[in-house]
């Protein structure tokens, strides 16, 4: 019978088949210890010579890394192994015979692993890292889909910015100037006003010239966007949802977060509600942290982000930024108009800003004021501003950047182990 890794737990004591690819072995004169992958898992396979005959232990013992097999034998318990179980190899028929497998159980450089990305993915911990970015997804779209948010996709190939005319791609769109979406925002604001929760998952783009630890080229976002939810109500979403994909990956991606060797005791922590800080303190507290040189309107650099991040165990809020450092689109707080009602949650050790969010100016003529202050012209000038012609209301929304929110979930040093096929600055290969 044909099976999986992850289903040999309902097969103990039975003869299954699986097909596989040879991640490793060791052997020696009587045993040989195969480590088997197939993609759901990681398993060991035992050929002991006695049992198989001498000619097939030969065989097994001259196997290569990474050819693919069919291995049949009988599925045991094992309780040293993450997975608990191992099999007792019957016989095994190889598919294809792997010859000089470039990325060896030995360390290799960077730049040599991010050149085989595409065989890089097959191995444990690129393996358990894919698998936490695909839970946090699953979670994700439970959290909105259970609180009766509708997902929406918004256009890739937009005429317009969301966040700044710099970072921008720019295509031709037959005979018009097209550019790679940002941020699905703006789009998502109208969705709003149609269908009241929304959420979307998708590609953004930033032709952003960082080369740091948190920046990709490409990267994906989750963009909810709530009519009559105002910035606290929003904060309050925030919270929610980032505690259920934390717990949702500490239940569902134990092999995973162990595989990666994470404190989970950490991630236990994470659990609504999150301390909020105001810019204003935030400011006081990397001053007295020691960066003397920071003034009330800059903007927080990584060191300041993990240097307020340090204080606390959780994720933190800091929230209304001056109005000068943020993007046009931003609610200015009524009570003091040179800061904007938004915030950003940064991780806890070190992972930065994971989340960026506001309220959104709804008075059709502040926000005519705001484009003309910013600059802004292009295809979306008109029908933004039609939001706040017709019906506008207070809403809020918020941009969760997965990468960054993988990257620190599984314990990632880089982002560009977060993504399957990275884009960054210099690399568009693999
Ligand atoms: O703070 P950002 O730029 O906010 C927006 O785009 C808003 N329009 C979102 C919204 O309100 N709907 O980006 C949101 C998040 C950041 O907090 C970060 O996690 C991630 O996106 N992000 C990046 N991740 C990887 N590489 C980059 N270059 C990123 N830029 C932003
Ligand atoms: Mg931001």
């Amino acid at each position: 019978m044909k099976t999986t890794i992850t289903e040999v737990a309902k097969h103990v004591g039975e003869e299954v088949t699986i097909g596989a690819w040879l991640s490793n072995k060791r052997s020696s004169g009587k045993i040989a210890f195969l480590q088997l992958r197939d993609g759901t898992g990681f398993m060991q396979g035992i050929v002991v010579k006695a049992d198989i005959g001498e000619e097939k232990f030969q065989e097994a013992k001259a196997l290569t890394q990474e050819s693919s097999l069919y291995v049949t034998g009988v599925i045991v318990e094992d309780t040293r192994s993450p997975l608990g179980f191992e099999m007792q190899v019957n016989d095994f028929e190889i598919i294809h015979e792997a010859v000089d497998y470039p990325i060896t159980p030995k360390e290799h450089g960077t730049e040599f692993l991010m050149d085989h990305r595409h065989l890089w993915l097959r191995s444990k911990r690129q393996h358990a890292v894919m698998k936490v970015r695909n839970e946090i997804i699953r979670a994700t779209y439970e959290f909105f889909n259970e609180n009766g948010y509708v997902k929406i996709d918004p256009p890739i190939l937009t005429g317009s910015s969301a966040e700044g005319t710099t970072e921008l791609f720019h295509t031709k769109y037959f005979e018009e100037d097209a550019y790679l979406s940002q941020s699905g925002q703006l789009y998502m604001e109208a969705a709003a006003m149609a269908f009241g929760r929304v959420f979307s998952f998708g590609p953004t783009f930033r032709a952003e010239k960082s080369k740091t630890r948190r920046h990709l080229i490409e990267f994906w976002m989750i963009e909810p966007e709530m009519a009559f939810m105002d910035h606290e109500d929003s904060l309050e979403v925030q919270e929610q949802y980032v505690s259920h994909v934390v717990q949702s990956v500490l239940n569902n991606c134990k092999i995973e977060l162990e595989a990666l060797g994470r404190d989970t005791e950490k991630l236990e922590k994470v659990k609504a509600p999150f301390p909020r800080i105001s810019y204003d303190d935030a400011i006081q507290m990397v001053k007295e942290k020691g960066f003397d040189d920071i003034e009330w309107g800059d903007d927080f650099g990584a060191p300041h982000e993990t240097a307020i991040a340090e204080s606390y165990d959780k994720p933190v809020f800091i929230t209304n930024y001056p109005a000068e450092i943020k993007a046009f689109y931003m609610k200015p707080d009524p009570k003091r108009s040179e800061v904007v009602l938004c915030a950003d949650l940064i991780a806890p050790e070190g992972y930065g800003e994971i989340i960026g969010g506001s309220q959104r100016i709804d008075d059709l003529e502040l926000m005519k004021q705001r484009y003309e202050e910013h600059d802004l012209t292009g295809d979306a000038y008109k029908w933004y501003l039609q939001l706040r012609e017709y019906g506008s209301v207070p809403h809020s929304g918020f941009g969760l950047g997965l990468e960054r929110t993988v990257a620190w979930i599984a314990g990632v040093e880089h982002v560009r182990e977060t993504i399957p096929f990275p884009r960054l600055l210099n690399r568009l290969y693999p």
